[in-house]
């Protein structure tokens, strides 16, 4: 046998041995969703609520919280209509308070907590000209404070079980800036930081933490979302980029992957997307990949309109959103109690 060969076929059998040890580990990892206990920040709409109708199909007994009391009794009872045991506890996960009384409900309710999807987040889209101290300081205390508090709250009970699950719904954006979205940005690279360092220490405890990092998803969230300068152009282009298949994705195919690597007890994990490969690229050219982000900078609005004043989504409409083009996005939102 050649030494080409020898060698293709110890890299073939090394890399058999990896992906069956890998299917082993993950198999002994594996848990059932029936009667777990799970909690939802951010439930009561979009991608928490996708994620906690495939829990309660699946027998979970789930917490939904969110700021907005009147979606979250509408989530709760599409909840319970498909057979689930629901808490639906109003609370700012900005708040370190409320969000220990809203653990406390659950675990006297619950008798313990077996997982945590920490799914609550904002996004504020316009140009850094545009962006307000308080911008980044509330973009912050959510996507990243908002997910170290509910963990917080949550481990001596996990502990004290010696079994748990966190998943952290990152971004790919928090792998890689994308102009206009800043704070998010900042707040998702902290919160990718924050997740797989806890990771590390909490696996001796037998808690499993995954790091899931989705790019776009049809959610339905742009309505909701915030926007500033030039608002209208800044919706229009978010809302069409959101809505464009291929682009965007489905957000229950996306649920799906996260709570099978939540199952799994996966690590980091990239929801299959086409933009992953923008990662990739980045790693191999970093320089050409800021080049190409300050290209794309140029091309986005620029600072006018409403400043630094900031707008929803649904306040922010123009002849091109809504339009044909954002269709697939109005329809998540419907389905999504986005509006
Ligand atoms: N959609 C995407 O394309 C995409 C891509 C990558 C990552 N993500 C991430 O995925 C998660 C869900 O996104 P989504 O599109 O489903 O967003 P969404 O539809 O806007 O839902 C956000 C949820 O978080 C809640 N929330 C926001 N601030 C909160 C606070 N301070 N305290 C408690 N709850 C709060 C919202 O309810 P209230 O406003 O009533 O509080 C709502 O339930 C976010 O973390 C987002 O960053 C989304």
């Amino acid at each position: 046998m050649s030494t080409l060969r020898k060698f293709a076929t110890a890299a073939a059998a090394g890399y058999a041995g990896i992906v069956v040890t890998r299917a082993i580990v993950r198999r002994k990892r594996t848990f059932d969703w029936q009667n777990k206990r799970v909690v939802i920040t951010g439930g009561s709409r979009g991608l928490g609520l996708v994620i906690a109708r495939q829990l309660a199909d699946q027998g979970a007994r789930i917490a939904i919280t969110a700021r907005t009391e009147e979606d979250l009794c509408a989530a709760a009872a599409e909840l319970r209509r498909r057979g689930a045991e629901v808490i639906a506890h109003p609370c700012d996960v900005r708040d370190r308070e409320q969000v220990a009384t809203f653990i406390d409900r659950v675990t006297n309710q619950f008798d313990g907590i077996d997982v945590l999807l920490n799914v609550a987040g904002i996004i504020t889209v316009g140009p850094f000209e545009s962006m307000t101290m308080e911008d980044f300081q509330s973009a912050m205390q959510t996507n990243c404070w908002g997910a170290l508090h509910v963990a917080m709250e949550v481990l001596p009970h996990m502990r004290a079980a010696g079994w748990g699950r966190i998943v952290n719904i990152a971004s790919l954006g928090g792998k890689r800036a994308v102009p206009h979205m800043l704070p998010y940005a900042a707040s998702k690279f902290a919160l990718v930081g924050l997740s797989n360092g806890m990771r590390a220490e909490l696996k001796a405890d037998n808690i499993f933490v995954t790091t899931a990092c989705p790019s776009l998803m049809r959610t339905g969230s742009p309505r909701n979302a915030i926007f500033k300068g030039q608002h209208r152009d800044e919706y229009a282009w978010f809302s069409i980029g959101d809505s464009l298949p291929g682009l965007s994705m489905n957000a229950e195919a996306a649920a799906e992957q996260i709570l099978t690597a939540c199952q799994h007890g996966r690590g980091e994990v990239f929801i299959r997307s086409p933009l992953n490969v923008t990662i990739a690229l980045q790693n191999l050219f970093p320089e050409l990949t800021q080049e190409i982000l300050a290209l794309a900078a140029s091309v986005l609005p620029k600072m006018g309109g409403i400043g630094r004043t900031a707008a929803k989504g649904h306040q922010s409409q123009s002849e091109w959103s809504p339009s044909v083009l954002t269709t697939l996005t109005e329809q998540a939102a419907i389905r999504n109690n986005q509006i």
